[in-house]
């Protein structure tokens, strides 16, 4: 499942988060990278331990916590510290699937990988290219979304960063441990939830509406590790 949250950071956080990583020092994208997409990624990112990064991922991950979108799309179980990466003209991220594990940096914890998250920080108009590009069983899905807005896509599916021809693309990413593994599974309980949301805002019949939350809930306790 492939699902857009807009207006995740208002302006006064996309701001912030400029104004912490425009002095920042840039290093290799490599550094983060597995073998594999070592040989492909072409981009610049933040230092993970790096003053700026923190600060502006603790931006993230609090905005986070207030948006119902993520949480109901995600499950989030465990939320993968924020990295930024930047991609200047002629930088790219060619085809990869993103690491299944991954260690929290200065921690013994590690991940399983289940989500995958890009929070766009451009504008769209400030740079051509560097379309995120998602392959599912559909085809590829090219995405560019409006600064503060991001995509959520299962880990594992293969997708890539068109190459930038002018300007820069700044973004944030990071990876998730969903409480239910499974994308199948999260996208049931994702449809349910935003219907089972809809019908509370309408006047929907009460009774109706408590079984159907009552599914959801019963669903989720199945499939939930938490
Ligand atoms: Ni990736």
């Amino acid at each position: 499942m492939i699902v857009r949250i807009p207006r995740v950071l208002d302006t006064p956080a996309l701001s912030a988060i400029d104004t912490l990583v425009r002095e920042a020092s840039w290093e290799d994208g490599r550094a983060t990278a597995g073998f594999q997409s070592a040989q492909v990624k072409h981009n610049l990112q933040l230092a993970q331990d790096s003053p700026a990064a923190r600060q502006a991922g603790d931006i993230i991950v609090r905005a986070l916590g207030h948006h119902p979108d993520f949480i109901s799309a995600a499950l989030p179980r465990h939320v993968y510290p924020p990295l930024f990466n930047r991609y200047e003209p002629g930088m790219s991220f060619g085809a990869h699937v993103d690491n299944a594990v991954r260690q929290v940096p200065g921690t013994h914890h590690r991940l399983r990988i289940d989500v995958s998250v890009t929070l766009f920080l451009s504008a769209p108009e400030d740079y051509d290219g560097g379309e995120l590009v998602i392959e599912d069983t559909f085809g590829a899905h090219a995405v560019k979304l409006a600064a503060g807005d991001m995509v959520i896509y299962p880990a594992s599916s293969l997708h890539k960063v068109q190459p930038v021809t002018r300007g820069v693309r700044g973004a944030a990413f990071f990876w998730v441990q969903s409480m239910v593994r499974d994308d199948a599974a999260r996208t049931l309980l994702f449809e349910m939830d935003t219907a089972i949301r809809e019908l509370t805002a309408s006047s929907a019949d009460g009774g109706a509406l408590l079984r159907l939350a009552g599914c959801y809930h019963n669903l989720l306790r199945h499939w939930a590790d938490v």
